[in-house]
C-alpha cells in the first residue's frame, strides 16, 4: 500500500492501545486492573449533562463557528481572568477537539518542514507525533541531572536556528512533577528573548497537591500585547473527568488564532455544539467537583506511593500533581516493554512502559481509578517482582504460588 512519507513515521498512540486491550480483556472476562489509564473515573459535573441535555431537546444541532460557540468563548475569557488574572478577548480563544487538537493546530500554524520544536523529557506520547506529523522535528530534551524538573540550561543548550517553539507540560504527565515558579518563569523569559513559541500544556494545572497553586505563565511575561508567542492550551478532560466530550481551548494572539482558526475550519469545521455546550456548563458552574477530584487523587497517591516504597528496588519521585507517578523499575528489569508485557500476563495488571515517554527503565501508573484497583494493583506487581513479598498471591479466587525466587 502507498502512504505519504509522514504517515510512515507515525506511530500508534501507545496510551490508546493499552486502553483497548485492557478492555478487550476485561470483556473477556479477565479481572483485569487497569493502571495505565488517563481519566478519572468520577462523574461528569451536573451542569454539563443538563446544558447538553437542553440543547439535544431543541431538535436542533448545527454548525457552530470554527473557534467555538461565543457561550464557550466566554466561559474560556472568565476561566483565564479566574485562574491567570488574564484578561483576554474573544479573538484570543479557540476551542477545539481536546487539549490535543488544540496542540496540534497550534503546531500546525507556527511550524515548517525541518523546523525544530522542543520538550523536556519524560514528556506526553503525542508531542513527538504531532511535530512530525507538521514534517518538523521533534527534540526531546533529557534534564542532565537526572530528575523530572527540567532546567533552563538543558533547553538552553538543545536551541538551534531551526527551533520554532516549545512546549512545557506542567504538572507533568507522567512524571507529576510539577515544575518551579523559576523555571517557568525562567522559560517563559528565554522563549521572548529567542522570539520562540512557548505552549504551555496547563491540562493538569489544576489537579495538584499539598495545598500548592497553580503557576501563571502570563506573570512572568514582559510582552504580552499581540505579539506575545505565549499560547496556553487546557481543556475539561481531566479537571471534569470530561475525557469523553473532547472539548479542549487555546488562548494566543489573534493572528495566530485566526491561522489555527482557518486551519481547523477546514479540519472539522470546530467541536460538536453538543459537547462545546456541556463545557459550559461544567466551566461555568460549581467547582467542587474539581476540589473532590483533587483530593480523591491525593488520597490514591498517597497510598500508591506508600506501597511503592516497600519495594526494595523501586526508585521514586513522588508525584506533585496529575494522577500519574514514573517510578524506575530498572532494578528488575531495564526494558520497559518486556516489564509491561509481563506484568500483564503474569498478574494482569496493565502499565505504560516508560520508553513511549522517551525513558526507559520506567513504568508510568496511574492513580485515577479506585482505591481497590491501586492497592490490588501493585500488591499484584509487588509479587511478580519482589521476593520480599508473600509467596502466595489471590487473584479473584484463584491462588497463585510463586514458581521463581
Ligand atoms: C499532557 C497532556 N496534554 C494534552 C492531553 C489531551 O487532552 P484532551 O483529552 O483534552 O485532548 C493529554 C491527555 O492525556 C495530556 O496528558
Amino acid at each position: 500500500m502507498s502512504i505519504s512519507q509522514i504517515a510512515r513515521t507515525i506511530s500508534e498512540s501507545a496510551t490508546l492501545k493499552l486502553n483497548e486491550t485492557a478492555a478487550i480483556l476485561r470483556e473477556k472476562g479477565d479481572p483485569v486492573i487497569h493502571l495505565g489509564g488517563g481519566e478519572p473515573k468520577s462523574k461528569v459535573p451536573v451542569e454539563a449533562v443538563v446544558t447538553t441535555a437542553g440543547l439535544l431537546n431543541t431538535g436542533e444541532i448545527r454548525y457552530t463557528p470554527a473557534d467555538g460557540i461565543p457561550a464557550l468563548k466566554k466561559a474560556i475569557i472568565r476561566y483565564t481572568d479566574e485562574y491567570y488574572g488574564r484578561q483576554v478577548e474573544p479573538e484570543n480563544v479557540m476551542a477545539s477537539g481536546g487539549a490535543k487538537q488544540a496542540i496540534m493546530v497550534c503546531l500546525q500554524a507556527i511550524l515548517n518542514p525541518q523546523e525544530e520544536c522542543l520538550f523536556p523529557t519524560p514528556y506526553w506520547v503525542s508531542y513527538p507525533e504531532m511535530v512530525k506529523l507538521c514534517g518538523a522535528i521533534p527534540v526531546p530534551v533529557t534534564p542532565e541531572d537526572g530528575t523530572f524538573y527540567p532546567r533552563l540550561q538543558d533547553i538552553e543548550q538543545r536551541v538551534s536556528s531551526y527551533t520554532k517553539a516549545v512546549i512545557i507540560n506542567s504538572p507533568n504527565n507522567p512524571t507529576g512533577a510539577m515544575y518551579s515558579e523559576e523555571f517557568i518563569s525562567d522559560i517563559v523569559q528565554f522563549c521572548e528573548q529567542k522570539d520562540l513559541y512557548l505552549i504551555m500544556d496547563d491540562i493538569y494545572h489544576r489537579l495538584i497537591f499539598e495545598g500548592r497553586r497553580p503557576i501563571n505563565c502570563y506573570k512572568y511575561a514582559q510582552n504580552l500585547d499581540e505579539r506575545s508567542k505565549l499560547v496556553v492550551i487546557n481543556g475539561v478532560s481531566k479537571q471534569y473527568a470530561m475525557t469523553g466530550f473532547r472539548i479542549g481551548w487555546a488562548v494566543a494572539n489573534k493572528k495566530l488564532i485566526e491561522v489555527m482558526t482557518n486551519i481547523q475550519g477546514h479540519q472539522t469545521s470546530g467541536p460538536s455544539v453538543v459537547l462545546q455546550k456541556a463545557a459550559v456548563g461544567a466551566i461555568n458552574g460549581v467547582q467542587s467537583s474539581v476540589d473532590t477530584l483533587r483530593l480523591t487523587l491525593e488520597n490514591n497517591r498517597n497510598v500508591m506511593v506508600d506501597r511503592l516504597n516497600s519495594f526494595e528496588g523501586v526508585k521514586l519521585s513522588p508525584p506533585d500533581g496529575t494522577f500519574y507517578c514514573f517510578p524506575d523499575f530498572s532494578f528488575y528489569e531495564k526494558d520497559s516493554t518486556k516489564l509491561a508485557e509481563l506484568l500483564l500476563k503474569k498478574v494482569q495488571v496493565v502499565t505504560v512502559p516508560g520508553v513511549e515517554f522517551g525513558l526507559e527503565g520506567h513504568l508510568r501508573l496511574s492513580y485515577c481509578g479506585t482505591i481497590k484497583d491501586v492497592t490490588e494493583g501493585i500488591e499484584r506487581m509487588k509479587w511478580a517482582l519482589d521476593p520480599n513479598s508473600p509467596n502466595e498471591l489471590y487473584i479473584g479466587d484463584r491462588k497463585l504460588v510463586r514458581d521463581w525466587t
